[in-house]
């Protein structure tokens, strides 16, 4: 028989609400929350009332999207952390209230192995590719940059591990320097394109093994620019360009650097990214040719699911409900996870 998931995701700033059917996806949606942009990062307060606010509409487009009715889902997916409490709280304590009116189980989710399994989120009449284990997963995300080894589905082995700051914070928090506005990824992304990657030179960290480090770097990057700023006021705004595609450079060959050093202590080749910052575009062109390069299988999911989403929760629940891994009502939210 076939197993129908409602899941939700409210670990930060999105609230999202998918509906999967046996692994595929028949709704995903998003509310994002613009609110935040003009204070350089997410003001907990405002995202947990954004999403009390979004948590009911979103749910109910979801189901009615996925065109199904609310007695057809077996099980309710949630993302218990790690994340901001309050957030969490809400998605929590909806998704209890929704498994408890229909009588169905719950299912409580680790937002971060959720990024790792989107790869195996499946969608209708596509050609679904999905990875086989071990598979070795580079997940970058606004909190978190680490190297995973994916043994199953639900098994997963921590090998690489910042030391600091995530990837996705050294490019918002260099964004904020340049005055761009939060989260300012996308948008270095987007200027990097057309600037000269070799224009400017950041000190790279030497950290051993296959941890990362990026404190350094936004040190260096925050020093640069206040020289520069002193001499031409105007600085960013004449090599705006080239600054995002230096930044951008440097970030990705860290990245690059230990995936390869991973693919290659580990003996995977079967190679993955997830999470938010696996949406650059830098690092996806990097991460294809080193896969000719070095014959990897490579896996780079579709953009709608790097970043947060509920259909990655939704396949997590999936198999997690296939092995009758359900939670009991008095399971509590979990920032660090
Ligand atoms: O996974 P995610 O949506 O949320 C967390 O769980 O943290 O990741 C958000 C992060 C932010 O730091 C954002 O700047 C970054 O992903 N990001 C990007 C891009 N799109 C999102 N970083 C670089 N290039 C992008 N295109
Ligand atoms: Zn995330």
């Amino acid at each position: 028989m076939a197993v129908t998931i409602l899941a939700i995701e409210s670990s930060c700033d999105d609230t999202s609400v998918a509906v999967l059917r046996d692994g595929c996806v028949l709704s995903n949606l998003i509310a994002n929350q613009e609110i935040h942009m003009s204070y350089g990062g997410v003001v907990p307060e405002l995202a947990s009332r954004a999403h009390q606010a979004n948590i009911v509409p979103v749910t109910h487009q979801a189901v009615v999207r996925a065109g199904i009715k609310n007695e057809d889902i077996d099980a309710v997916a949630f993302t218990r952390g790690p994340g901001l409490l309050g957030s969490l709280l809400v998605g929590t304590s909806f998704a209890k209230g929704f498994a408890l009116a229909l009588n169905i189980p719950l299912i409580e989710v680790n937002h971060l192995q959720a990024h790792v399994l989107a790869h195996f989120i499946l969608e209708k009449d596509k050609n679904n590719r999905i990875p086989s284990f071990p598979f070795l997963c580079l997940l970058v995300s606004g909190g978190h940059t680490r190297i995973i080894v994916m043994k199953s589905h639900l098994e997963m082995e921590v090998i690489g591990n910042t030391i600091d700051d995530a990837a996705g914070e050294a490019f918002d928090k260099c964004g904020k320097v340049m005055g761009f506005t939060y989260p300012a990824g996308p948008l270095i992304d987007k200027l990097a394109k057309e600037g000269n990657r070799n224009a400017f030179k950041f000190a790279k960290p030497s950290v051993k093994g296959l941890d990362f480090s990026f404190s350094g770097l936004k040190t260096s990057f925050l020093y640069f620019l206040r020289d520069r700023l002193k001499e031409d006021p105007d600085f960013v705004e004449k090599n705006k360009a080239d600054l995002c595609a230096s930044l951008q450079h440097i970030i990705v060959s860290i990245l690059i650097n230990k995936m390869v050093k991973a693919s290659a202590l580990t003996g995977i080749r079967e190679i993955g990214i997830a999470g938010g910052v696996s949406a650059n575009s830098g690092l996806r062109e990097a991460m294809r040719e080193e896969a000719v390069r070095r014959n990897w299988n490579l896996f780079i999911p579709e953009f709608r699911y790097t970043t947060d989403n509920a259909a990655m929760i939704g396949i997590t629940g999936y198999y997690k409900y296939l092995r009758g891994e359900f939670c009991t009502h008095d399971v509590a939210p979990l920032a660090r996870y």
